[in-house]
């Protein structure tokens, strides 16, 4: 039997997130929207695609929960996405109301899915998730680390002038510009990366990486990115419905790991089929416990406001 994907928000993030699933055939998908016809539209289009590019998936849109019934996994894309001169943070109490809502409807109907979360701000967001659902922390984690360390992997592979395939970096952190790559875990092929990238080099690297989401906002002006967002949560999903235990940066509960306790934050984990199966505890140095202490308080921080609304 295949696999039943749901994807709440058909903006441009689910719907990409869609793409990119069907034409890796990770199963049946169900895109879900409360304006009517957009998700309809676009599953269908998706559906019709499918015979050019040969994929089997049975692609839906909708505006009723009811149809994600027994979903594997439900990826939360639905948001105000952000506009330029506005921080993730900004779009807490309008994202918050619609995260309630949502986790609720997925709980009622997919109560053994895995829920990947991607709106923003993200860390809380996936807080809100796990407190909403009562699922157990394993089944809800947040998508970003995955994408910004794909951009600054793609940094570092523009400088180095190789190959983004033999570019592996560890970023960890919140998903916000305090958000902490790691050189000292990054490689090419295994080499470590300050054998081909001057100190200052790279230090401006680690610095667009932690902006990479505004300099798209400024970009875009009217939204923020997706291609990458979108290809990151499809590397989640497919590791977990192919049980992959995928080495990857994820947005999970922690509860001691590194000094933190009841929060949301980006660490590398364990991803198979029950969802988050293990946190990663690096040892980190002064300098970098330091950084990660920063960030976390940004996450604390955004998770008080949360609990003010
Ligand atoms: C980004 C937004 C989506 O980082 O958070 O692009």
């Amino acid at each position: 039997m295949r696999n039943k994907i749901s994807i709440i928000g058909a903006g441009f993030v689910g719907s990409t997130t869609a793409h990119w699933l069907a034409a890796k055939e990770m199963g049946d998908i169900v895109l879900v929207d409360i304006i009517e016809g957009r998700p309809q539209g676009l599953g269908l289009d998706l559906y019709e695609a499918s015979p050019i590019v040969g994929f089997d998936a049975r692609v839906i849109g909708t505006n009723d929960y009811a149809d994600t019934a027994d979903s594997d996994v439900v990826v939360v894309t639905s948001g105000a996405p952000r506009k330029p001169g506005m921080s993730r943070e900004d779009l807490i109490k309008k994202n918050a109301d619609i995260t309630r809502d949502c986790i609720a409807n997925v709980a009622k109907y997919s109560p053994n899915s895995i829920i990947i979360m991607v709106n923003n701000p993200l860390d809380a967001m996936t807080y809100l998730a796990r407190e909403v659902s009562g699922f157990p922390k394993s089944r809800v984690f947040g998508q970003a680390g995955v994408l910004d360390s794909a951009r600054y992997r793609t940094f570092i592979a523009m400088e180095a002038n190789v190959s983004v395939e033999d570019v592996q970096a560890m970023l960890m952190g919140g998903h916000g510009d305090e958000m902490v790559p790691l050189p000292r875990f990054s490689t090419i092929s295994g080499i470590p990366v300050t054998e081909f990238i001057a100190e200052d080099r790279l230090n401006a690297i680690v610095d667009r990486a932690r902006k990479g989401g505004g300099e798209m906002v400024g970009l875009l002006k009217t939204g923020s990115a997706y291609y990458a967002p979108s290809a990151a949560t499809a590397q989640m999903v497919e590791a977990v419905l192919h049980d992959k235990k995928r080495v990857l940066p994820c947005a999970a509960y922690l509860e001691g790991e590194y000094g933190l306790n009841d929060l949301y934050f980006g660490v590398p984990v364990v991803v198979g089929a029950g969802g988050v199966e293990k946190v990663i505890e690096l040892t980190l140095n002064d300098e970098e416990k330091a950084l990660l202490q920063k960030s976390a308080d940004a996450v604390r921080n955004t998770l008080n406001t949360l609990k003010s609304l």
